[in-house]
């Protein structure tokens, strides 16, 4: 295994991530865009709108919720000894169109960014990623001891494949590519995306994050699962705490090829699938059957977007066209810290500085809660 961590402490690392306290070790969070831990959390009294962490405001599947009821009897069970959970990992995989033997069930895909993390390190390697993109990888590499090689986004703030694929050296051990991008809210089109996983995964090991390609619709939403079940080098990562409102229950999975399915799953818990809750598994399989679920927290967050959008606009500022559950805006000479701001306002969101830029990450509520954000910016913000 190309890890220079003894098997006893990765064991430890990813048991404390497993039970949630990993991520709020202050020294996890990044400067980039801090999800798991809000800066100010509960903030001053008084109602607040939490437009920062990107969840669906919708909440579980009614279904998921019934599924979860029904599993409390058998929650002194393990999962192994419960009949109706014997298939959750075939069954997940059967509605990608993959096997059993492509996957690897997580407690959340940040678990998937640790592991592939700590088991491409090896002295002297780098990881190639985009400037901005999600912390938790970039973050982790850094501690871990890789050298990080970060290729600015494009004017537009689209991921630069091109300049992504000449990053690449010999000591790139992995390339991670979120898709569509988290803050940017950016798209990589299927096309341009594949052809660059078959080109670079002849070098090295590409992970792709598709947290939000479930907001999308065809043909933009083909995710690059089915060239991952058949190559080694590709794998892509996806969680249930987005679309699916699952983010406190824990659920994500990486897939691959069979032979980097049990290489990762070797040294995930040692093979076992108990680092997932019984409640958890159970509601994943009911909302999986949600189409409607799903599909009305699609429409919901696509109306909410496209408010919010149009409204900024009219303020005069600079959106980012976004396919995710959250937008960036520009917040151009912002004299001051424009969340900290909000805060007071009681809106939480993120604001940050990107490539030398302030910019803000508002994720969507629910419309009700995007016009209150909107009431608010209307009241505060100087048109320039
Ligand atoms: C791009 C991306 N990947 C992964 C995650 C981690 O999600 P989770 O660990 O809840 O599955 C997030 C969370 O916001 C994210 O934005």
């Amino acid at each position: 295994m190309p890890n220079s961590i003894p098997r006893r402490e990765w064991l430890k690392r990813t048991s404390l991530a497993a039970l949630g306290l990993g991520f709020s070790l202050p020294g996890l969070a990044g400067p980039q865009d801090a999800t798991y831990s809000p800066p100010v959390w509960p903030g001053p009294e008084g109602a607040k709108i939490n437009l920062g962490s990107n969840e669906n405001p919708y909440g579980i599947s009614p279904m998921a919720r019934e599924a979860i009821l029904e599993m409390i009897p058998r929650a002194n069970r393990y999962s192994f000894n419960i009949p109706s959970l014997e298939n959750c990992r075939a069954t997940i995989a059967a509605f990608h169109g993959v096997n059993r033997e492509n996957i690897l069930l997580t407690a959340g895909s940040g678990e998937v960014l640790s592991l592939t993390g700590h088991y491409f390190y090896k002295p002297g390697a780098n990881l190639v990623t985009a400037d901005p993109t999600f912390f938790l990888l970039p973050s982790l590499a850094k501690k871990l001891g890789y050298s990080v090689k970060a290729v600015p986004v494009g004017a537009d703030m689209g991921i630069d494949l091109s300049a992504l694929a000449g990053a690449i050296d010999s000591n790139t051990s992995l390339v991670y590519l979120v898709n569509p991008n988290n803050p940017t809210g950016t798209l990589l089109k299927p096309a341009a995306i594949k052809g660059f996983c078959l080109e670079a995964a002849t070098k090295t090991a590409i992970l792709i994050d598709e947290a939000y390609l479930d907001f999308l619709d065809a043909p933009d939403n083909e995710s690059m699962i089915a060239t991952a079940a058949s190559h080694p080098n590709i794998m892509v990562t996806r969680t249930f705490s987005k679309i699916h409102g699952m983010a406190g229950l824990r659920m994500g999975y990486v897939i691959s090829h069979p032979d980097r399915i049990r290489q990762l799953e070797d040294i995930y818990f040692n093979e076992s699938q108990i680092a997932i809750s019984n409640l958890t598994m159970a509601a994943a399989l009911a909302s999986l059957r949600d189409d409607q679920h799903r599909s009305q927290s699609r429409q919901n967050n696509a109306a909410a977007r496209l408010y919010t959008q149009t409204s900024l606009e009219q303020l005069g500022i600079h959106c980012i066209g976004s396919h995710t559950n959250f937008m960036l805006f520009h917040l151009g000479d912002y004299p001051g810290n424009f969340a900290e701001f909000m805060l007071t306002k009681n809106i939480i969101l993120r604001s940050n500085e990107y490539l030398g830029e302030k910019w803000c990450r508002v994720s969507m509520g629910t419309m009700e809660e995007m016009k209150q954000f909107i009431t608010v910016m209307k009241q505060t913000w100087k048109q320039g």
